[in-house]
């Protein structure tokens, strides 16, 4: 049995949580494959709100199993906080959530590190979560990382120890009196929690559930333009968010991936720096940021908002091999005068409709197609049938550029506001 993705095609927060969630009916195991607390994914259902950073959104369906695959970076105070607010909901999770032994573990020390690094870039700061991912990214690749797997070990406080002697000579004055005693007391906590789970070795988990024809579908944080290698480097996170990163965040086969479902927002946002080429900084932007309610599930931060931009929509599907994409938030665009399309850039003075190594404000201009706006509100729509025609003209003409069907439509918050095609 094939295993599908699910990620981001834009900067993140383009509402992977809501669709997972919606999506877990048909799924008996939700993996994520990477990233970490610094993801805040979004579920709505029966009034109530849920903010998930570390746990699967499949979280909250009685069947499904949750895997945190190996990919994935936990910071142990955040998961118990989790796990606490879950708790508080009586969610059963003892059977449901399972933790891969290969997870590396965000210290305390890491968060202290990523705070010191953004001041040091000063005013070119990539705008980090502060939630300690590249710090903790490095020590993986660095060979120095602690793992869900270690924590029953013997040597896990002396290995701890030894880390942390090691962030403590990298900081420099400014960060040398932070509270480390108040800090560990809490990690060493939900690291009581952690062990309370049961820890698997992910990879054999998913490959014998492949086997048995289980149906699984693999959960992506961040976006495709925040991946480390194909993102708008540096301004990127530490982890790989395309459909690749499932395989090495969970161990899935390449050719046992089967369908990859792009979600993007039916314009753009970003939050933290780096180039936005489609960001407006006009009243159209104040509105969409207004009426979409455009501020990080994860840090409260100020999206910045724009236009919808197929060149790299383009390259975010060819990176992904997207099968099938879902729009959401087209509810956000009632109301405007019209609604522009970036459908090219300006680049050396050529038109081009990929993105280029340096696609920054300085070397690129956006060029825009103009198409009408509707008045009609979406959010109470039960089907794509009664939609306004120029909300149809609006996804027939993005699924004719991307060539890609639009399968999903989003029109509000809750599960139940998702409109099938
Ligand atoms: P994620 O990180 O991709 O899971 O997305 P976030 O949860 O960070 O951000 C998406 C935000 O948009 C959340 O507040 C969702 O509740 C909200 N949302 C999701 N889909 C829709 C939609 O179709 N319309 C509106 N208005 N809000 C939506
Ligand atoms: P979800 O899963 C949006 C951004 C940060 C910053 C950059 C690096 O909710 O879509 P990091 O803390 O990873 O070192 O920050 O990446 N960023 C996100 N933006 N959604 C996210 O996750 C993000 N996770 C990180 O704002 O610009
Ligand atoms: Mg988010």
């Amino acid at each position: 049995m094939s295993v599908d993705v699910l990620l981001g095609l834009q900067w993140g927060d383009e509402g992977k949580g809501k669709i997972v969630d919606v999506l877990t009916q048909d799924y008996d195991i939700i993996a994520r494959f990477q990233g970490g607390p610094n993801a805040g994914h979004t579920l709505e259902f029966d009034g109530i709100k849920h903010v998930l950073h570390t746990i699967p959104s499949g979280i909250f369906h009685k069947k499904a199993i949750n895997i945190v695959g190996n990919g994935v970076v936990i910071d142990p105070i955040i998961f118990k906080k989790e796990i606490d607010a879950l708790n508080k909901l009586e969610v059963d999770l003892t059977k449901k959530l399972l933790l891969s032994k290969k997870a590396h573990l965000i210290l305390p020390t890491h968060k202290i590190l990523d705070a010191a690094s953004e001041k040091a870039k000063g005013k070119s700061k990539i705008g980090s979560t502060l939630k300690g991912i590249g710090p903790t990214y490095m020590d993986k690749t660095g060979r120095n990382g602690l793992r869900v797997g270690d924590i029953s070990s013997s040597e896990f406080k002396n290995r701890y120890d030894k880390l942390v002697a090691k962030h403590s000579r990298m900081l420099d004055n400014d960060f040398m009196d932070f509270d480390l005693d108040s800090l560990e007391k809490e990690w060493f906590e939900g690291i009581e929690v952690l062990k309370s789970f049961t820890h698997i070795d992910s990879e054999h988990y998913l490959h014998q559930a492949q086997k048995e024809g289980k149906k699984i579908l693999a959960e992506g944080a961040q976006g495709t333009l925040l991946d480390i290698d194909f993102g708008s480097y540096p301004f990127v996170t530490s982890s790989n968010t395309i459909s690749a990163g499932a395989c090495t965040g969970l161990g899935i086969a390449p050719n046992k991936i089967g369908d990859v479902f792009g979600i993007f927002k039916a314009y753009c946002t970003r939050v933290g720096s780096g180039p936005f080429p489609t960001e407006l900084f006009d009243e159209v932007g104040e509105f969409i940021g207004k009426v979409g309610n455009e501020f990080g599930a994860t840090t409260g931060r100020k999206r910045r908002c724009g236009w919808i931009d197929i060149p790299a929509l383009k390259y975010a599907i060819a990176i992904n091999g997207v099968t099938k994409l879902m729009m959401m938030k087209a509810d956000v665009l009632s109301n405007l005068v019209n609604i522009q399309v970036c459908t090219h850039y300006k680049y050396n003075g050529e038109l081009i409709d990929y993105l280029p190594f340096d696609a920054s404000e300085d070397t690129i201009e956006p060029v825009y197609k103009e198409l009408a706006a509707w008045k009609e509100d979406l959010t109470k729509l039960s089907s794509i049938d009664n939609a306004p025609s120029q909300l149809i003209d609006y996804i027939d003409f993005l699924e004719k550029e991307l060539e890609t069907p639009i399968v999903v439509v989003s029109v509000g918050p809750d599960r139940t506001q998702t409109l099938n095609r």
